[in-house]
């Protein structure tokens, strides 16, 4: 069973940023992944025109999806692109999202962003995921756009998803096991734990950040990639696929 991921489209109006996801999608198609998740900022400008060409992508691909926004995105075109598929409540910000992938697995997408913040929230959300987390549903891959562990690239934690602790006591406490959490945000694939879980990280599909480190850099950018859950023995083995 095979969920891929994608983040970081930022989809824009300009041909570059949608042929960058023509390109992955076509190594995709091949691989008929049960589902598709994608950890957020998905247009970056021109957004109602950018999610009408994203969604129309994801439809064509066959396989069902879901998405989180990110800081760059835009919640009310979302939802009215999105709406019709997804039965978001109209009295709420957050456009959170889960779905069963076989009868084995279940992504829940986090909408962690903050309204005018380039930072992560998880704390509005927490409630939400405790009762989805209590379903006696399958183990969850939970996803979302800002990271909740400090990543160490330079630079890049200022802008991290605040409330670790917190959802780590939820995801501790949950009647429903939680096999990995995953997310997008920076622009480059990585690899840790979180509450005692792999936590991994998704290659961008727009333009990927530089892997600064202790203040040396490489002075090359990585090309688009995604990663590929592939969940066997109920556990999820990761793959990072650089496309190019
Ligand atoms: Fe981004």
């Amino acid at each position: 069973m095979i969920v891929a991921q994608l983040s970081d489209i930022h989809a824009d109006g300009s041909s570059d940023r949608l042929d960058r996801l023509d390109r992955v999608l076509r190594w995709l198609r091949p691989m008929r992944p049960e589902a598709i998740i994608v950890s957020g900022d998905l247009a970056e400008y021109d957004h109602r025109s950018s999610y009408q060409a994203v969604h129309e992508r994801l439809e064509a691909t066959g396989s069902p999806f879901y998405f989180v926004p990110g800081n760059v995105d835009e919640h009310d075109d979302m939802r009215r692109e999105f709406g019709d598929r997804f039965n978001w409540p109209g009295d709420q910000r957050a456009l959170n999202c889960s779905g069963r992938v076989g009868d084995r697995l279940r992504v829940v997408g986090l909408d962690v962003t903050v309204a005018g913040g380039h930072h992560g929230d998880v704390e509005p959300v927490l409630g939400w995921l405790a009762t989805e987390l209590n379903t006696g549903g399958p183990p969850a891959l939970i996803f979302q756009h800002q990271h909740p562990f400090r990543c160490g690239i330079d630079g890049k934690d200022a802008n991290m998803c605040r409330g670790g602790e917190a959802l780590t006591r939820v995801i501790d406490e949950a009647h429903d096991p939680v096999v990995a959490l995953t997310c997008g945000h920076v622009h480059r694939p990585m690899f840790t734990r979180f509450a005692g879980r792999p936590a991994t990280m998704c290659p961008s599909v727009t333009r990927a950040n530089r892997l600064r480190l202790d203040g040396k850099d490489p002075e090359i950018s990585d090309p688009p990639g995604l990663l590929l859950h592939h969940f066997v023995d109920d556990r999820l083995v990761s793959h990072v696929v650089m496309v190019d």
